[in-house]
């Protein structure tokens, strides 16, 4: 813990300190506005939100695995593994104080870490897994080279494999949405067989929205 915010943008591996601070006033907004409820972090649905939960548990998440779920929001996934019925060691980090606090409230003996992923020295291999949901859907200014770094560094952070989702740039309407992000599937699919040759793409479970899996090859 303890990597500070380079004010410049540039050198540091995080968002530049305006982005972060849009990033934190706007899910202070939200929650202030609907309280806990998936609208305050951008949702539609719930169902929506569950069923990417699901895509991602799809990689093959087993009970005791450890977990690091970015951008972890009120800690919904991990609600949603324990009615699956999967009790995991997860880890929850989130860029906005207030969207943790309400998890802290939901969810007392959860690890539930403020700041976003450089914030952080987790050594390589940390987590079995770890996962991202919506985290990556904001445009943060720099194209799209912030979720290639965040990207890169949750491979390294995993021990068997990386699951994300992202908004599909073939499909979304973007036209009223202008600080979304959204991006082509297969290009950064491309880029994550860089990482690792194990890698999925799958685009078939809810509208506009991507997921890909990639898996560490076991020595
Ligand atoms: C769309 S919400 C999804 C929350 C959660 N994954 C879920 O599906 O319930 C995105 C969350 O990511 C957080 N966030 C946005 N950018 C972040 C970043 N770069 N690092 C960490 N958290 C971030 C927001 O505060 C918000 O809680």
């Amino acid at each position: 813990m303890g990597i500070p915010v380079n004010e410049e943008g540039d050198a540091h591996q995080g968002m530049h300190a305006t982005q972060r601070q849009q990033m934190i006033e706007r899910h202070q907004d939200s929650l202030d506005y609907f309280g806990y409820a998936p609208q305050a972090l951008y949702w539609g649905t719930h169902e929506e939100q569950l069923a990417r939960f699901s895509m991602l548990a799809g990689i093959g998440v087993r009970n005791g695995d450890s977990l690091l779920d970015v951008g972890c929001g009120f800690g919904d996934l991990y609600r949603w593994l324990s009615s699956r019925d999967l009790a995991v060691d997860y880890t929850g980090l989130d860029i906005s104080p207030e969207i943790l606090a309400k998890g802290r409230e939901l969810n007392p003996a959860l690890g539930l870490v403020q700041g976003e992923l450089f914030d952080f020295d987790w050594a390589p291999q940390s987590f079995d897994w770890v996962f991202l949901s919506g985290t990556l859907n904001w445009d943060v200014g720099e194209g799209s080279a912030y979720a290639r770094r965040v990207i890169r560094r949750m491979f390294t952070l995993c021990r068997f494999g990386v699951a994300f989702n992202l908004l599909d740039i073939r499909t979304l309407d973007m036209a009223g949405i202008g600080e979304i992000v959204a991006y082509q599937p297969h290009k950064v699919l491309a880029f994550c067989e860089s990482l690792s040759p194990g890698c999925s793409l799958y685009s078939d479970y809810i509208e506009d929205d991507f997921t890909i899996y990639i898996r560490r090859e076991q020595p």
